[in-house]
């Protein structure tokens, strides 16, 4: 038994939990996914998965992707940057949903599957429909030889090491960067780029791991607002843009790993419904950094604050609008709108590893849960 838990204090590499190792392994874990593929003096993206496949992507009708959990989160990110940086049309779809409801698939569209495992059932069976109705598909996964690695045509690793922890982190991180990397790549090769812009991509995507590393160093402070907020028992997470998909993902952090339910929204839609939730009970969570639609952020955490919402911001460095609003807030680094999530999903990891420490659950592997759902 004590062999075992040496054995197990080594894996953790001296963290308390698989899950904060794999939080504080990101920077490195970026690092390694991009390596040989972010050629930024050289103005080049590297990525024989889509090179061997180009004219698939750029005569392609649409993008879908498919996905599920934190891995259909990134793909929500992805959107955002395929649509935003190469113009290319994308839908993402829940996996569990799309090989069930008949979907109109056609050998003009290309399939992106995302999974860490690369062994979620409804991925996998997504894959397989697809593939039936001629469509090319690209595979995501962190798993090398794994099934949905084996299933689809081509594909690109994220090389972010053994995910251990059930709640998704440094996998989440890594797929966005091979998505942006890939949708970088299709921007410039479509034209739909200028060169300075696609460089100056490059050049901030290369900063991103000490941009995290720097996020990190406030994990004190974080873990001082999750002793505030550990007791609540519903929290909104809220963002707009590229930070709307994570707000979703905060918000599945907390709810897997400490059982408080949490809801994300875009932050517009409060209106719609939402805000009459709001009370002094009612942490939210908003991502309001300095480049997304900032203005209307302010005016939406200032709709919260009159209904006595209790509001922490998660803030590029140096902002002071919000900061005179919030109870609480947290500095990231500033970076390009497309590249924020990565930084911006940061904070909320520790928020939730925190918490549920704090409330002594199991954080990596909490109830009910499995790391890979090979079955439906
Ligand atoms: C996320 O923290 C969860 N562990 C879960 O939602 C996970 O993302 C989902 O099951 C997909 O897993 P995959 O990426 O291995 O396919």
């Amino acid at each position: 038994q004590e062999l075992k838990f040496n054995l197990e204090q080594i894996e953790k590499g001296g963290y308390e939990h698989f899950m904060l190792k794999e939080i504080y392994e990101q920077p490195h874990a970026i690092k390694d996914t991009y390596r040989g593929r972010l050629l930024a003096k050289d103005g080049i993206v590297r990525m024989a998965g889509v090179e061997n496949h180009k004219e698939k992507f750029l005569n392609a009708n649409r993008i879908i992707i498919v996905a599920c959990g934190t891995s259909w989160h990134a793909g929500l990110v992805a959107e955002y940057i395929f649509e935003d940086l190469a113009r290319i049309p994308v839908e993402v779809e829940y996996a569990s949903e799309f090989r069930y409801r008949n979907p109109v698939i056609s050998d003009k569209d290309v399939v992106i599957a995302i999974s860490q495992s690369g062994e979620t059932a409804d991925t996998l069976a997504a894959i397989k429909l697809a593939k039936e109705h001629g469509a090319f598909v690209f595979g995501v996964c962190n798993v090398v030889g794994s099934s949905i690695a084996r299933e689809t045509d081509a594909g690109a690793y994220t090389h972010a090491g053994p995910e251990i922890g059930v709640a998704s982190t440094k996998a989440f991180t890594t797929q966005i960067t091979v998505l942006t990397l890939i949708a970088l790549k299709l921007a410039k090769e479509k034209g739909a780029i200028s060169n300075s812009d696609f460089h100056y991509h490059l050049e901030q995507l290369e900063l991103i791991p000490d941009k995290v590393a720097r996020a990190l160093e406030s994990d004190k402070h974080i873990k001082a607002v999750a002793e505030t907020y550990k007791d609540a028992s519903n929290c909104l997470y809220l963002g707009r843009g590229y930070n709307f998909p994570v707000a979703l993902e905060g918000a599945l952090k907390l709810k897997e790993i400490s059982y408080i339910h949490a809801e994300g929204y875009p932050a517009a839609e409060m209106k719609h419904g939402p805000i009459a939730l709001i009370d002094e009970q009612m942490p939210v969570f908003v991502i309001a950094t300095k480049k997304g639609h900032y203005e209307k952020v302010v005016s939406n955490i200032q709709e919260i604050k009159s209904r006595k919402g209790k509001i922490i911001a998660i803030v590029t460095e140096g902002d002071v609008d919000v900061k005179k609003l919030a109870d609480h807030t947290i500095e990231v680094p500033e970076t390009l709108e497309s590249l924020s999530p990565l930084l911006t999903t940061i904070p909320l990891q520790l928020l939730s590893y925190h918490i549920a420490v704090m409330l002594n659950k199991n954080v990596d592997q909490p109830r009910n849960l499995a790391k890979s759902v090979t079955v439906e």
